[in-house]
């Protein structure tokens, strides 16, 4: 069979790349496309099995993409990606005959299988029947980087539990490695081949998560344009994720207890349930008994919910990692940046050490990143580490905890670095947010983003001819 071609289109380059490697590890051939006007022009000359496009894009618009393609080649599936809380421009979207479309913030496996399920819907249209064949792309798999004695009993416990259809609840603060604890037990499950499908209880706005989990039929609601699976059945046969599930709705709790206990869902507007067969995994942040106590959470499902419980320990408990994870990131980060891997000064080990690490496991991941953009591949020092001093909130708005205190020695250029690295960090990444605070636009933090990665390169070009 021809490997199939798929068009992405956004104007953000690391969404591009993130979007076409993954889409490459599955076995796709990819294309991308920084603008509307490029990739219609591209379009033009070749077909595509599907086209993926971002709506938000200066100049040519998701919307104008669409409608162009849907004029040269009715037939293609688009997927539009639409930001979080813009539900009318998805619906208006599905009105142009968008195939479907996924709200950012989205896991990657979603994604998958949205292409997988358009490409499926096609080609049954096509052979006159309809094949859904939903498996999940697994090639992307992350190691849990552990030594700690805990952290692998647990782990060896989740081999021989796995196996079963039994439901975890998974517990643990934020940047733990939940997500990659609940993959892992995917993973050692006979689910392993089957979808990995992952909610965020939280990012999806309240009145779409049933919908969103349990799918609609045609016309269920205004805009539902055509039937629409939800996760349990994109799911069917692997796991299902509900992510920071004490965020649900309580009236959405009771139907979730429902389906597990009957194993059948109902879709938005569906006369008759389908039945399913998931493997539900739960995480949480939260103090669940506490919302059981304030009637914020239901306490029939947390047992239903818990029958292997899974508590991860904060990273401040088990610092006898660090030594392994920060050696695994430095790795990951001078690899993906194309830099030597530089060594940690003893001052920056000893602050590392002594850090309480409120973020866990993914802020580390976040400080090495950036050290190791930073110090351009040689020696991490002490300025190159951006820690949260202690009492500082998590979440402050940005203005408020943004202080950059420059020393003599520091040039304009590093200040304007130190400054842009700063604020994204506070904009937990959001280069709109941050770019609003610098008042400066995204495209000049973007450019400038380059900048710097190549700056880092050609460090390290120099260094080797010296060497050499
Ligand atoms: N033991 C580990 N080894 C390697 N990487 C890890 C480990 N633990 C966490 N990570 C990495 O840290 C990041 C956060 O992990 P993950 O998303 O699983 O955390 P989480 O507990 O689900 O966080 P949140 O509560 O914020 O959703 C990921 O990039 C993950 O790959
Ligand atoms: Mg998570």
């Amino acid at each position: 069979m021809k490997t199939k071609t798929i068009l992405i289109v956004d104007d953000e380059p690391s969404m591009r790349i993130a979007l076409s490697e993954s889409l490459k590890s599955c076995g796709y051939k990819v294309e991308v496309s920084g603008s509307g006007a490029d990739a219609l022009e591209k379009f033009q000359e070749d077909k595509f099995e599907v086209v993926i496009t971002d709506i938000r894009m200066p100049g040519m618009s998701g919307m104008d993409v669409l409608r162009g393609i849907k004029k040269i080649s009715s037939k293609t599936p688009v997927i539009v990606i639409t930001a979080y809380g813009t539900v009318n421009t998805a619906v208006e979207a599905m009105k142009e005959g968008a195939a479907d479309f996924i709200m950012k913030p989205f896991s990657i496996d979603h994604l998958e299988l949205l292409v997988k399920k358009v490409v499926a819907e096609k080609q049954g249209k096509r052979e006159g029947k309809s094949k859904h064949n939903l498996k999940g792309c697994l090639s992307r798999k992350k190691t849990i980087i552990t030594e700690d004695k805990k952290m692998l009993a647990l782990l060896e416990l989740l081999k021989g539990v796995s196996g079963s259809k039994s439901s975890v609840l998974i517990q643990g603060e934020s940047g733990t490695g939940k997500e990659l604890i609940a993959r892992y037990i995917h993973l050692h499950s006979g689910r392993a081949d089957m979808p990995f499908v992952a909610v965020n209880c939280a990012a999806i706005p309240y009145n779409l998560l049933e919908s969103e989990m349990f799918g609609h039929e045609k016309g269920a609601f205004t805009g539902a344009s055509r039937m629409r699976l939800g996760k349990f059945e994109l799911a069917g046969g692997g796991t299902l994720l509900l992510d920071e599930i004490s965020e649900m709705d309580v009236q959405l709790q009771a139907k979730l207890l429902r389906v597990i206990q009957e194993s059948e869902i109902d879709r938005l507007g569906g006369k008759a349930s389908v039945p399913v067969d998931v493997r539900i995994i739960a995480t949480t942040n939260a103090d669940l008994k506490k919302y059981i106590k304030d009637k914020k959470f239901r306490e029939d499902l947390y047992y239903r919910l818990n029958v292997v419980p899974v508590n991860i320990p904060p990273l401040r408990e088990r610092k006898g990692d660090m030594p392994l994870l920060c050696g695994h990131f430095l790795e990951k980060y001078s690899r993906l940046g194309k830099t030597a891997k530089p060594v940690l000064s003893k001052e920056v080990e000893q602050l590392l050490e002594s850090y309480n690490w409120p973020g866990n496991v993914r802020e580390l991941e976040n400080v090495i990143e950036r050290a190791v953009l930073l110090s351009g591949g040689e020696r991490i020092l002490p300025e190159h580490l951006y820690l949260e001093k202690e009492g500082e909130s998590r979440r402050q708005p940005v203005e408020a905890s943004l202080k950059l205190v420059a020393s003599e020695d520091t040039t304009l250029k590093e200040m304007e670095k130190k400054l842009i690295f700063k604020t994204l960090e506070k904009a937990e990444g959001n280069r709109t947010r941050a770019s609003e605070v610098l008042g400066i636009s995204v495209r000049t933090i973007r450019n400038k983003l380059n900048g710097y990665k190549q700056g880092s390169g050609v460090r390290r070009l120099e260094g080797q001819r010296v060497r050499g």
